[in-house]
């Protein structure tokens, strides 16, 4: 059967109709908020490259969560500032550190509010990169244990989640092991699975001060060229114990998001970066697209493609909008 008798505008006559027949719907409970933290008091300093995200102190920062999960944000994922940097990133798993501070004051002001915490230590390092260098290399084993340190550090300070986002080889399960031992056996992993060696993260490394000072990340994180690898990342990160899987960015790797959706199981994030947002606010500036209809439009297109959780530092804006 073809036209005449099917007509497919019949179902996009009104917006009742196109609503009814929608197959992809936002809705706030799946997005994730997140939130730099810095040292300070009453600290709530702009980014430049990402207007309308700051870099909040602790006490600010809290205020901030409050007002996000008031209108409705489950989740938020914090990425540390910290007071200074060192060789091997100590600031990331110092029981005291930035992150740890923050994720206590968040839960005792607000347990209901989701708290997952970047496992990284390229905003700690002196020299930018996600892992302890060694002959001019990141070592990945040697960076392990350090990993294990800072994600056992946070959980202990009440994190609901971890997040391990510097890709080093059996990252995965080296968290697990180290949470387990320490009795944490219920607290789930979300493994930044495919994460791309991507130029939308420029924005964010203004933020965290994280640039690398010398090289690129290209030696750990994926070749945006590839997609199968991407597959092989995921595979292994679930089977070293990933709870929740993520590819990153979001928008320039849809096929990876629906690849990834039809043969895993497990619950699928995306992480709309920094320069995914920059671009559409710069553009917005000029006055060359319509921001809120973009907005909508990129968050639908990750979901269509198969997200079940998006990170997006558009959380609390549209959460107020879709509730
Ligand atoms: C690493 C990390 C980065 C982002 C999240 N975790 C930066 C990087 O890999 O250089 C980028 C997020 C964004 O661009 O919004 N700690």
């Amino acid at each position: 059967m073809s036209f005449p008798m099917q007509r497919m505008r019949r179902l996009r006559r009104s917006a009742g109709l196109r609503s009814l027949v929608q197959e992809t719907r936002l809705s706030a409970q799946s997005l994730v908020y997140p939130l730099f933290v810095c040292p300070g008091w009453k600290v709530k300093d702009e980014i430049q490259s990402m207007p309308g995200n700051y870099r909040w102190s602790v006490d600010s920062l809290v205020e901030e969560c409050k007002s996000a999960h008031g209108l409705g944000v489950p989740a938020v994922i914090l990425f540390g500032i910290p007071e200074s940097k060192d060789e091997v990133g100590s600031g990331a798993y110092e029981a005291g550190g930035i992150v740890q501070r923050a994720v206590r004051a968040i839960k005792k002001e607000l347990p209901d509010l989701l708290v997952i915490c970047d496992v990284c230590l390229d905003e700690y390092t002196s020299h930018g990169h996600c892992g302890v260098i060694r002959n001019g290399e990141v070592d990945n084993d040697a960076t392990l244990p350090l990993l294990a340190r800072t994600a056992l550090t946070q959980v202990e300070a009440g994190a609901d989640i971890v997040a391990p986002s510097d890709m080093m080889d059996g990252r995965v399960g080296r968290i697990r092991q180290e949470l387990d031992a320490a009795g944490f056996t219920g607290t789930a992993i979300l493994a930044y699975s495919a994460k791309y060696a991507s130029a939308f993260y420029g924005p964010f490394r203004e933020a965290a001060d994280s640039a690398p000072k010398f090289g690129d990340r290209k030696a750990y994180q994926m070749d945006p060229a590839n997609q199968r690898e991407a597959l092989r990342e995921i595979a292994l990160d679930v089977e070293e114990g990933a709870d929740i899987i993520m590819v990153k960015p979001a928008l320039p790797y849809l096929d990876v998001i629906a690849l990834a959706r039809r043969q895993f199981d497990v619950p699928l994030a995306a992480y709309q970066v920094s320069g995914e947002f920059a671009q559409i606010e710069a553009a917005a500036r000029l006055g060359w697209i319509d921001r809120q209809r973009t907005i909508l439009e990129t968050l639908t297109s990750i979901r269509r493609a198969g997200a079940d959780i998006i990170l997006t530092y558009y959380a609390k804006e549209m959460a107020s909008k879709l509730g």
